[in-house]
């Protein structure tokens, strides 16, 4: 596993998804697992909104930062930031398919411009130590041609871009929106696994449809690394399993109901601070999918009433396997919020 040439297995960069409240709470579940913020726009940090958008807690790490943007100067700025911040990795977005990233030139159609996106590498690593990659598709629109995405990877390569996170679908960057660009252009694996035979002293990461690890050890084979996004999200209890499987590591958490608890003392702190604890539990209505209770679970955690009454402890409180645990009407939280407050004085 050490002779891994990057960290095999990471979370997404999800943009509205992966914030630090959903990184923490990911990272209850993989010690080892890369994880990346949302994309943040250079621009925007360069702004002197740096510390608003970068802040995160030191036990979310290794994180990394991911870019939108397209200038290099800007960029370079935004990188020097990123490190400062200390995340591990900073990496350029060229993979977004939205009209609104679009405009600002950015994204996805930066591969119809790998000379910029090799100035834009050059830039960011001339000023940062940590290692500056990218993320992006195998090709624009219909074009599904090979030598495309193999010129871009080279082009870039040159400039110094060691790793490179491919996403195995096109963008088709007119027509569809965010979510049909990822669902709709067919995913070619394949091409991620014949850019590693030709670039072997690079790194590739597959990204793409990774439904579970059974998909996974079907399809790592031939890349050095994989990417997870939706699956991560929709199912996190998958993560509970990666340092195991991956990092030749012990997992670090039994049971969905030890990340609960682990995730109530988060929210404590957090709701003091006055953070609202829906921007919490809205990362976690996913846990308890496939398990008894999970519709209850997250209807429980989504109840304004419910978060506005019983706080924090409504995490206990919610959690399935407990005998009448499953507030279903207001009297019922307070009954338990009751219970609950007793039983932490006594
Ligand atoms: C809600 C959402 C937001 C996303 N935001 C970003 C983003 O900010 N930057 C990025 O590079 N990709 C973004 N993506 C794309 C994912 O990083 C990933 O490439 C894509 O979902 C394919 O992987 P998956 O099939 O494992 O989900 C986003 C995906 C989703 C579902």
């Amino acid at each position: 596993m050490s002779a891994r040439p990057w960290p095999f297995f990471s979370v997404a960069p999800m943009l509205d998804w992966t914030d630090r409240h959903c990184r923490f709470f990911h990272r209850r579940l993989s010690r080892s697992a890369l994880l990346y913020t949302e994309m943040i726009p250079s621009a925007a940090l360069n702004r002197g909104k740096a510390a608003h958008l970068l802040d995160h807690d030191p036990d979310e790490h290794p994180l990394a930062l991911q870019l939108g943007g397209s200038d290099p100067s800007e960029l370079a700025a935004a990188a020097r930031i990123g490190a400062r911040f200390g995340h591990c990795e900073i990496n350029l977005n060229c993979g977004c398919p939205s009209e609104r990233v679009q405009k600002g030139a950015f994204g996805a159609c930066l591969m119809a411009e790998p000379s910029l996106v090799a100035d834009c590498v050059k830039a960011m690593r001339d000023v940062v130590d940590v290692p500056v990659t990218v993320k992006h598709r195998i090709g624009l629109d219909r074009d599904e041609s090979y030598e495309f995405v193999r010129d871009f990877v080279g082009t870039v390569a040159l400039a110094g871009c060691r790793v490179f996170i491919v996403h195995a679908r096109n963008a088709w960057l007119k027509g569809l929106s965010p979510k049909q660009n990822r669902t709709v252009p067919p995913l070619r694996p394949e091409v991620v696994r014949r850019l590693k035979q030709d670039f072997p002293d690079l790194v590739f990461v597959l990204n793409g449809g990774l439904r579970d690890h059974e998909q996974i050890r079907a399809q790592a084979d031939g890349v050095d690394a994989v990417m997870v996004g939706r699956a991560a999200y929709e199912n996190p209890w998958m993560l509970a399993r990666c340092d195991s499987l991956y990092f030749g590591q012990d997992d670090p958490i039994e049971s969905r109901e030890c990340v609960v608890e682990s995730m109530r003392a988060y929210a404590e702190v957090q709701v003091a601070r006055g953070v609202p604890l829906r921007s919490i539990t809205r990362h976690m209505l996913t846990l308890y999918n496939g398990c008894p209770g999970a519709r209850r679970w997250r209807r429980t955690l989504s109840d304004p009433l419910a978060l506005a009454t019983a706080g924090p402890a409504l995490l206990s409180l919610a959690i399935p396997t407990k005998a009448g645990a499953h507030p279903q009407e207001h009297a019922d939280i307070d009954d338990d919020r009751e219970r609950d407050l007793e039983r932490r004085e006594s």
